[in-house]
């Protein structure tokens, strides 16, 4: 009879529903776990340079970490690039200094300046190079200050640090400046060696300082 070909259309056109509704469920499900977006929605963002904060437009983000005692080198990041590092191997014991342009962020040089047996002069005269507008970062390691002189100190000054006459032997100092800046520089940290609260025997500990420069710094 013609409705047993009705009954059977409907249970076909049942059995195609359900499958497609299972099948629906199934992949849906399974891209939701291979998905690796739905992953990553779910971990806190990372911002430049691993800091804790993003920057606003018009500002750098950076993260300068001194040497830790003799051993463990300093670094410098720079929107998001290790410029400066032990990896890079473009660091030494001393002062570890990048000059970036404060306009466009583009790195203009690194030096290395052995402050306990190098030639002061050299640093004199990296300093005194420094045009307008340039952004200066330095990272410490072992020994900052035996070779420091009144000149020196002057160009640090010059870039907005308040720390540079204070430093020691074997202090740690991280900095960020610009050539040009009217105020001191929001961003200087400096510990003492002082055998009563180092870290390590000989050493404090080191210094880690991170931020969002603004370009053109006045
Ligand atoms: C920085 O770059 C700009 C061009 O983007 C240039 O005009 C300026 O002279 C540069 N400044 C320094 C200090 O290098």
């Amino acid at each position: 009879p013609p409705l047993t070909g009705v009954i059977r259309s409907v249970v076909l056109i049942l059995t195609l529903l359900g499958t497609w509704f299972l099948m629906q469920t199934y992949f849906d499900h399974r891209w939701k776990v291979i998905n690796p977006r739905s992953w990553l929605a779910k971990q806190p963002p990372r911002h430049k340079c691993g800091n804790q904060r993003s920057c606003p437009q018009n500002y750098f983000a950076f993260k300068i970490t001194s040497g830790a005692a003799n051993v463990v080198g300093p670094s410098i990041c720079f929107e998001d690039k290790i410029i400066m590092s032990s990896v890079k191997n473009n660091i030494g014991r001393g002062l570890n200094i990048m000059l970036v342009n404060g306009t466009n962020g583009k790195l203009l040089k690194t030096g290395i300046f052995d402050m306990y047996s190098g030639d002061i002069n050299k640093l004199d005269a990296f300093l005194q190079e420094i045009k307008v507008g340039t952004i200066v970062l330095v990272a410490s390691y072992d020994d900052p200050a035996t070779k420091m002189n009144a000149k020196v100190q002057a160009h640090f000054e010059r870039l907005g640090s308040s720390h540079v006459r204070k430093l020691g032997f074997r202090d740690n100092w991280v900095f960020l400046g610009a050539k040009g800046m009217k105020n001191k520089s929001p961003f200087e940290e400096h510990i003492k060696n002082d055998r009563k609260t180092n870290k390590y025997d000989g050493w404090p500990e080191m210094l880690e300082m991170e931020g969002c420069t603004p370009r053109k710094m006045d």
